[in-house]
């Protein structure tokens, strides 16, 4: 049995891309493995939130994992806040990590770029990925391609402590999937679909209703040869629909191919259309029943519980080995 973490951050409705790279993998690992599934509330501030949207949004994405099939009798799903045990290692973590490496972070670059009153905690973000990491004994993490250099990191600073103070933390793999690890943007197809992407129509929200759905796949930015053929270079919005397709209606890519041959964007749209609707409709009839519900507490008071127990274990570890307080 490994031991599986995997975070998403609670700033904004989740995207279909969220869901392709790395929720519904989750659902298939806790079926094995010793699983930890974490609302990363402390990593969403470090760009500005509203306070009550943030706590909205907490709660939703709470309500999303479970909705997708994470059982809280199987994995222990929390919010990052309620152990505090992430920030006190995520600082340790930041003492074994140089500026430079930091400096050198695509996403911190991205998010920084030309903006004015970047927080430190930008640039010390990946230390308190590491820290969530870590703490657990982590085996695998599940994710999209864009978390792949944070991982990296991860194992640097892993390798890092256990060389220079004591051998005590688990050096995690990344696990990307195959198909769907960059669901691209409706609109500029060679873009991530991200869910702070300014236009709305870039993205499907986990939670849009089929109407909208319809429109944004119909509106999709595909090419002109009407041809449905699988060619991320020449070809990044087909098959970006084509690898939506697949992953929500269960068919390989190829099968998909000789389907549409021949046929135009006009079916082929209509189809991706109702397999994403099909795969959303029955997770937002779950989500609406659990969003308000008293469960939903009980199951994050449990994982709190759960998680704190582990973490404040390796978190001492973590300390001892440092020095840190009285403790031989
Ligand atoms: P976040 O909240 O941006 O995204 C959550 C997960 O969704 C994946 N993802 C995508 N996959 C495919 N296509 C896309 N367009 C797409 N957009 C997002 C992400 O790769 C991620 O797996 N730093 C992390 C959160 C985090 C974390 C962790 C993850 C904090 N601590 C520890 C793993 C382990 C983040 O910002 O993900």
């Amino acid at each position: 049995m490994k031991t599986i973490f995997s975070g998403i951050q609670p700033s904004g409705t989740l995207t279909l891309g969220n869901y392709l790279g790395a929720m519904k993998h989750f659902v298939d690992l806790q079926e094995e493995n010793n699983c930890y599934f974490c609302i990363v509330d402390q990593h969403a501030i470090t760009v500005p939130q509203d306070r009550l949207k943030l706590r909205e949004n907490i709660r939703s994405l709470a309500a999303l994992y479970l909705a997708v099939g994470i059982d809280p009798n199987k994995s222990v799903l929390f919010i990052q806040s309620e152990v505090p045990a992430h920030a006190q290692l995520g600082w340790i973590m930041q003492c074994v990590s140089y500026i430079g490496e930091l400096e050198r972070m695509t996403q911190f670059k991205d998010k920084s770029e030309g903006k004015e009153g970047v927080s430190s905690a930008l640039l010390t973000y990946p230390p308190l990925m590491a820290a969530d990491i870590l703490l657990y004994g982590t085996d695998i993490v599940p994710v999209g391609e864009d978390q792949k250099q944070h991982l990296e990191l991860t194992r640097d600073l892993a390798e890092r402590f256990n060389k220079k103070y004591n051998d005590i933390f688990t050096i995690p793999e990344v696990r990307i999937p195959k198909v769907g690890a960059r669901i691209m943007s409706l609109v500029e197809p060679t873009k991530k679909m991200s869910k702070s992407d300014a236009n709305v129509k870039s993205f499907i929200s986990m939670l849009d209703d089929e109407k909208t759905i319809t429109k944004k796949v119909k509106s999709a930015v595909t090419d002109s040869d009407n041809e449905v053929r699988y060619d991320k270079e020449a070809k990044p919005g087909v098959s970006n629909l084509l690898s939506i397709y697949s992953l929500c209606s269960g068919e390989s890519i190829e099968d998909l191919v000789d389907k549409y041959s021949g046929k135009g964007y006009g079916e082929f749209k209509t189809d991706v259309a109702e397999a994403v609707v099909n795969t959303l409709a029955p997770i937002q009839e779950r989500y609406n029943e659990l969003i308000n519900s008293e469960e939903l507490d009980e199951i994050l008071d449990m994982g709190a519980e759960k998680a704190n127990r582990q973490a404040f274990k390796m978190l001492k570890k973590a300390e001892k080995a440092m020095g840190l307080g009285r403790k031989r």
